[in-house]
């Protein structure tokens, strides 16, 4: 596993920058898998500039969004699929079919999640998966307690996670209380995956995905499993590391 710390949030986007930039630059074709939340806008705005203005093609590559919520048609503005487009996609030259993210208004949703398995297998595997860890240790909507071995699936979304987001919807109808995930399964079979993180609020999750036993209330944990785990973090999300990572090497501090 490569830890390499970071000063800070532009710093953990500049090299997550380097990151992708290099993957699309050796192969052209490559399927990237895309996350969505605060973490990566720096690394999706930074992508667009390396787009304008240095040339970066999106055209050959396909892409795979982690996750997306039930019941929210792709224009409504607290989808991921509006995220994406708005963060991202619209703003580089992907082409559309390559695009997918998980439909969440699909009539037969088990039917759709074996689909995206699907895809995700006819494309070749995903090269590249970008992620974020959530405070509590998810990863996607893989949330404590998901099975290790998950595969895309519909998920209940938490209490807390649906009282949080109520805030953002005016029909409180709307707000989703299912979402469709990636399964940590799913994830782990990307070729690599690429794990940020930044701010003090995710030091206690990085320190047990990283340095604790593997678990399913850790999630992200299972990165311990991945065979080129990279994972980029900042010095406030670093702060409870009881090692130092170096070169794909942990020794204590001192
Ligand atoms: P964040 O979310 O990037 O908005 O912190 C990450 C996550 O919950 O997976």
């Amino acid at each position: 596993m490569l830890v390499e710390v970071v000063d800070d949030y532009e710093a953990m986007s500049d090299r997550a920058t380097e990151v992708v930039t290099e993957q699309i630059r050796k192969k052209p074709d490559s399927v990237i898998g895309f996350a969505t939340g605060g973490t990566p806008k720096g690394l999706y705005n930074r992508l667009i500039d390396a787009h304008e203005n240095r040339g970066l093609d999106f055209s050959k590559v396909t892409t795979f969004n982690l996750d997306e919520y039930v019941g929210l048609p792709p224009e409504h503005e607290q989808s991921y699929a509006h995220y994406m487009w708005s963060n991202l996609f619209d703003h580089v030259n992907v082409n559309p079919g390559r695009v997918h993210i998980p439909q969440g208004m699909a009539n037969d949703i088990d039917e759709h999640c074996q689909w995206y398995e699907r895809r995700i297998e006819e494309a070749g595997g995903i090269d590249l998966q970008i992620l974020g860890i959530g405070a509590n240790g998810h990863i996607a909507f893989n949330e404590p307690g998901s099975s290790l071995g998950s595969r895309t699936r519909i998920k209940t979304l938490t209490t807390k996670t649906v009282e949080d987001n109520a805030r953002f919807f005016d029909d409180p109808e709307m707000v989703p209380e299912y979402a469709i995930t990636m399964g940590v399964g799913t994830i782990m079979e990307a070729k690599t995956v690429l794990l940020l993180a930044s701010g003090e609020r995710k030091a206690q999750a990085m320190k047990k995905a990283l340095e604790e036993p593997l678990t399913a209330m850790v999630p992200a944990s299972m990165v311990q499993m991945h065979r080129s785990a990279h994972v980029i973090v900042d010095d406030e999300a670093a702060s409870q590391f009881d090692y130092r990572h170096h070169h794909g090497i942990a020794e204590p501090k001192d």
